[in-house]
C-alpha cells in the first residue's frame, strides 16, 4: 500500500516531533504493510515550514534513519499547501512541492469557506487545472459546504481528485458519511492516513482497506489505497 499524506518528518511541522517518533511512526506503517510514505509537511499553515527546500534533505535523512533500523520502507516527500493568496505563484514558481516527477500532482488543503464555498472552491479548482496542475484535495470531507454531492461532482469535473482520510472512512462523524457518500458514487481517487503519531490518524491502511473489500470489492479497494496512489506519484491519471 501506499500513504499519500503523512506529517512523518521529525520536527517540521505538527507531526513526528523527533527522530523516535518519526520511527516509531514508520515502523507501524511498515508492519501495516505500506511499502512508500509520502511526507506531506505543512507549508507556511502556521504549523509548517516556511522553506520547502528543507523538505528533501529531511526525507533523505530519514529514509537513512529507517535504513539503518532494517524497516522496510521508502519514504517520498511532497507538501500539504494551504490556500493561499498566491497559490497559482507558488504552483507556476515551482515552490510547490508536487508528488511526481512532472510536477503535476499537487496536496491542497482547503479551508472551511465563509460563504459560497463550492462556487469559490471550483473556480480555484480551475484556475489551478488551467496552469497545468492537478489538485489533489486533502481532506475534503472535513468541509461542511461541500453536503451537496453535486458541488462535488463540479469540483471533480474541473480537475481535481478526492483524497480521503482513512480515519473518517471508517469512523461515525459527519465527514464520515460525506466520505462514504462520494466513495458510493466513485468520486474518490485515493484514501490516505493523514497521520500526525502513532496516536493521531496512525500511519495504518489496512483497518480502511478491509472496510472498502467488503463494501466495495478487492479490485475497488486496491486502487484507493494502492494502484491510484501509485499512478499519482508516476504522474498518471488514477483509474
Ligand atoms: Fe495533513
Amino acid at each position: 500500500m501506499i500513504d499519500l499524506h503523512c506529517h512523518v518528518l521529525p520536527g517540521l511541522d505538527d507531526g513526528a516531533k523527533d527522530d523516535a517518533s518519526a520511527l516509531a511512526m514508520c515502523r507501524m506503517a511498515a508492519a501495516d504493510g505500506i511499502r512508500i510514505l509520502v511526507a506531506t509537511p505543512h507549508y507556511r499553515s502556521g504549523v509548517g515550514v516556511e522553506d520547502l527546500s528543507v523538505v528533501a534533505p529531511a526525507a533523505e535523512r530519514l529514509q537513512r534513519l529507517v535504513d539503518a533500523e532494517g524497516i522496510g520502507l521508502e519514504i517520498r516527500h511532497a507538501c500539504e499547501m494551504p490556500l493561499l493568496e498566491d497559490f497559482l505563484a507558488c504552483y507556476r514558481s515551482g515552490t510547490w512541492l508536487a508528488y511526481d516527477s512532472s510536477r503535476k500532482y499537487v496536496l491542497w488543503e482547503i479551508p472551511t469557506l465563509p460563504c459560497n464555498g463550492p462556487a469559490i472552491l471550483s473556480r480555484i479548482v480551475s484556475q489551478l487545472v488551467s496552469a497545468g496542475a492537478t489538485p489533489v484535495l486533502a481532506h475534503p470531507e472535513r468541509l461542511p459546504f461541500l453536503d451537496d454531492l453535486r458541488a462535488v461532482e463540479d469540483v471533480c469535473a474541473r480537475g481535481a481528485l478526492l483524497q480521503v482520510t482513512a480515519e473518517a472512512v471508517v469512523g461515525d462523524s459527519s465527514a464520515g458519511r460525506r466520505a462514504r457518500a462520494w466513495l458510493d458514487a466513485g468520486l474518490v481517487a485515493a484514501v490516505a492516513t493523514d497521520s500526525h503519531s502513532v496516536h493521531r490518524r496512525p500511519p495504518r491502511l489496512s483497518p480502511v482497506r478491509d472496510f472498502l473489500r467488503r463494501r466495495y470489492g478487492e479490485a475497488a479497494a486496491t486502487a484507493l489505497v494502492s494502484g491510484n496512489p501509485s499512478k499519482i506519484l508516476a504522474g498518471e491519471p488514477p483509474a
